[in-house]
């Protein structure tokens, strides 16, 4: 295209440009484009350090706690791993666990194993869940876990909306109501699988705190159930994050969020509190 301050001869002027022209009303600015996303400081490098390091943690609880649960003595090798059941009254539905599990799996006669993992392992669950306790405690980050009086309303509307029965969220800052229920919830099955723990495997000198669990076997009863809670709550949670996306996965790694300029901003929150 042909530029005028190129243009070497004056007898043949090149026409100019409607803005260049010196009687010509000053061109309209271009409005600048506006953002339409941000991104957000999500998750602390604390919370996802510790988070992660649960994943496997558990983990390792849960499979060798299956490897000590076959040894039950009240059975003794009759059925030992069918100890509980799903059922009501006379009528069982399903004894855990079924033979084809514990022949799918490999599990039975590795007890010594298993409690050797479970009592390692153990530690490292504890010390995680403390530091968890007290970072969200002294940075203030409880305020987005813990349910608010609106939670439950908030839970259900979401999971409508899931079912695709209704439209429109409801407003949220970090998490919805539901997830503010069920990780607090995460939290206190984690307390409840370490007391129902301590109660089994100290019963003598922390018979007291067997006895606040209802005796041995119940603790026993409470430290199984809480543990296949545990388990539901992690299926679900995989699905939510399946079904929340890329970019809600990848915040808890990298931390950070991509947003809509309109969300709540999670720093400005975060500074509300100071
Ligand atoms: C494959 C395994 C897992 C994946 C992919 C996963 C993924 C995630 C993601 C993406 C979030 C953030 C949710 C959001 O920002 O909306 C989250 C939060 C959370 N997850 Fe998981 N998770 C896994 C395993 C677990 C396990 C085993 C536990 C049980 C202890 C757990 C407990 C939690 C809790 C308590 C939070 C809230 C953390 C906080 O804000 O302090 N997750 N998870």
């Amino acid at each position: 295209m042909a530029d005028a301050s190129l243009n070497l001869n004056p007898a043949n002027p090149l026409p100019l440009a409607a803005g260049d022209r010196p009687d010509a009303a000053p061109a309209p600015e271009k409005a600048e484009p506006q953002a339409t996303i941000r991104i957000d400081e999500k998750h602390p490098l604390a919370i996802r350090w510790m988070h992660w390091v649960n994943f496997p943690v558990l983990f390792t609880m849960v499979w060798s706690g299956l490897l000590i649960y076959w040894n039950d003595s009240d059975n003794a090798y009759n059925y030992p791993h069918r100890v509980y059941r799903i059922g009501l009254g006379r009528f069982t539905l399903l004894r855990l666990f079924p033979n084809w599990f514990y022949n799918l799996f490999h599990v039975p006669y590795h007890v010594t194993q298993g409690l050797g993992y479970h009592s390692f392992f153990m530690w490292v669950f504890i010390v995680n869940g403390l530091a968890w306790v007290a970072y969200t405690a002294f940075s203030g980050e409880w305020r987005f876990v813990i349910p608010l009086k609106s939670s439950l309303r908030d839970a259900i509307q979401v999971t409508l909306v899931d079912l695709r029965l209704r439209k429109g969220l409801p407003p949220q800052t970090k998490y919805n109501g539901g997830q503010r229920i069920a990780y607090t919830s995460c939290a206190l099955m984690g307390v409840m699988m370490v007391l129902t723990g301590f109660a089994i495997w100290k019963p003598t000198q922390l018979h007291l705190l067997t006895t606040l669990c209802g005796g041995y076997e119940m603790a026993r009863w409470l430290h199984f159930w809480t543990t296949m809670s545990f388990m539901g709550f992690f299926l679900i949670h995989v699905y939510q994050v399946i079904a929340a996306g890329w970019s809600n996965f990848r915040s808890m790694v990298s931390g950070e969020d991509i947003q809509g300029v309109d969300a709540v901003s999670l720093d400005a929150e975060r500074k509300s509190w100071r």
